[in-house]
């Protein structure tokens, strides 16, 4: 560990950054996220604000952060500007509010577009390490998200070194940037664990401005335990994909799986695991989440690579009171390439993601709550959705009660096309939507997926319009009207 650097309180460091200042955080998910500096920069934030002084930042992350960034700066007042994926509810409430400024976008796309210049300067890059030498090297801890990005653009680098990640974590990073057009070459990244990087990150040591020695924990959530609904998508999705193995459709060895955040994820990942004609298989994804590491303790996934480990503070420790058993089984990518299309389409991934609305027709709503009210994000389900070789969603079939149809005439906002969704999956069943026309993919989703409640509703829904996708314009948010004026979508009219 390097002693050269000048060590700061989290305050001293603070008070370096200054009112509009773009700041690049490392981490992805509460993974890897600083803690110490940015909660700083909120006491900071609320001090300028009580004497009358402007005091907001430009925020870069990897994906969703823990509570320390996007929840603490959120009820400061304190972010003039977010991007990507988040999940904080104080964040969201500001920016559905308007006074955050929040573009979404696919998280493989980040990292370039910041180098592109597309997304303006940035002032700060403030990055977790597990250990950084007098060279510069920096060891990140469980998730690496754009760090090497933003270390590379920032003027100043800000390093927090917690002391609660083993510096034994070093050699589970694979870092590696992609030369920018026209002089980009291949991601050559032939197998889920291919290393292609260097296991840390390397940064010109005069820019560090200070290290920041912290002790603090993951700011890790725990997941709602699996209920009956999700465990039934889980065993439709495990059965579906053994059929396809029967069909010859899935090779015999099957294909490595990215599995999307939350709940549902964590529930379907569960049941892969439990149902043995699916082969030990390789994970590779953006969320490593506590489903795999006890699937790989289960002898059911062989190695997984990821850009995070997103799991609880348990499992945390597990993996680093056992390096010997879970090294070799796991790396972490910058996003830029666990989320990578060219990587994505080369490996041939099954990818399971969750929708919060699906259409008759196909199309996911993955955002937006009736089309309005920021959820979380698009994240990397755009990345995987649209490269995958077998592109999947699932979704409960009704939400809040049953007062909401996760099936609806028309998605209240389009994140995946009927283009991209093979198949989508809830409780209920399997709609393979693999060669079929709009007509026919409606017939099956409103037969397999829909809740009975909803479905002859559904059923007259398509009744009504004509053409090669036969939508009634006038009647296509039904659903949603009846929801915002009444509360419950079963009070819709045509
Ligand atoms: N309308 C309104 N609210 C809805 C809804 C709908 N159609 N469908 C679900 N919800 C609500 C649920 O009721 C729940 O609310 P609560 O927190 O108040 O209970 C919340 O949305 C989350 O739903 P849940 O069923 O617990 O699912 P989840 O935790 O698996 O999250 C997404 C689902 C869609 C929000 C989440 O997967 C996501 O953000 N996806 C987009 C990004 C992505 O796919 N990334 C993966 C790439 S690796």
């Amino acid at each position: 560990m390097s002693t050269k650097f000048t060590r700061m309180t989290p305050e001293e460091a603070a008070s370096f950054i200054k009112n509009d200042d773009n700041i690049g955080f490392s981490g992805f998910t509460a993974a890897g996220c600083p803690k110490a500096v940015p909660a700083a920069i909120a006491k900071k934030a609320v001090e300028e604000h009580s004497k009358g002084n402007p005091f907001k930042i430009g925020i870069f992350t990897g994906a969703s952060t823990g509570d320390s960034i996007d929840g603490t700066l959120a009820r400061a007042s304190a972010i003039k500007f977010r991007t990507p994926y988040q999940s904080n509810k104080d964040l969201r409430q500001s920016m559905n509010s308007g006074e955050t400024a929040y573009f979404d976008l696919h998280l493989s796309h980040l990292a370039q577009m910041i180098r592109y210049g597309f997304l303006g300067k940035v002032n700060y890059a403030i990055v977790e390490a597990a250990d950084i030498s007098d060279d510069g090297e920096i060891i990140p801890t469980c998730g690496v998200g754009i760090a090497p990005t933003v270390c590379e653009f920032a003027d100043k680098i800000i390093v927090e070194l917690n002391k609660k990640h083993t510096k034994e974590i070093k050699g589970m990073h694979d870092i590696y940037m992609p030369l920018d057009p026209p002089l980009r070459r291949e991601l050559p990244v032939y197998r889920v664990d291919d290393r292609v990087g260097v296991p840390y990150i390397k940064v010109d040591p005069s820019k560090i401005l200070c290290v920041v020695d912290t002790d603090l924990e993951n700011e890790g959530g725990a997941f709602t335990p699996v209920d009956e609904v999700t465990a039934k998508i889980g065993d439709n999705v495990a059965s579906f994909l053994v059929n396809e193995m029967k069909l010859g459709r899935i090779p015999k060895s099957f294909l490595p799986v990215q599995s999307g955040v939350g709940n549902i994820a964590n529930a379907v990942l569960g049941s892969m695991g439990e149902n043995t004609s699916i082969p030990e298989f390789y994970v590779y994804t953006e969320v490593i989440q506590d489903a795999v590491i006890t699937l790989m303790k289960a002898g059911r996934v062989k190695f997984a690579s990821g850009c995070s480990l997103t799991v609880s503070n348990p499992t945390i420790n597990e993996i680093y009171g056992n390096l010997t058993f879970f090294k070799d089984k796991l790396l972490l990518r910058p996003q830029e390439l666990s989320n990578n299309p060219e990587i994505i389409r080369r490996l041939g991934l099954i990818t399971i993601n969750t929708a919060l609305e699906a259409d008759i027709f196909g199309n996911i709503n993955s955002t937006h709550v009736t089309g309005t009210k920021m959820m979380n994000g698009i994240g990397g389900s755009g990345d995987f959705t649209r490269n995958a070789y077998l592109s999947i969603f699932t979704t409960p079939s009704v939400a809040k009660g049953s007062q909401i149809s996760a099936i609806v005439p028309m998605v209240s906002h389009h994140d995946h096309s009927e283009h991209s969704v093979s198949v989508l999956i809830t409780e209920h069943g399997v709609a393979d939507l693999r060669g079929k026309s709009p007509v026919q993919r409606a017939e099956i989703i409103i037969e397999n997926c829909a809740h009975p409640e909803y479905r002859q509703l559904l059923r007259d829904y398509l009744k009504r319009g004509k053409g090669h996708t036969p939508h009634d314009l006038k009647a296509c948010f039904a659903f949603h009207n009846a929801l915002n004026e009444t509360g419950d979508m079963h009070n819709a009219k045509f």
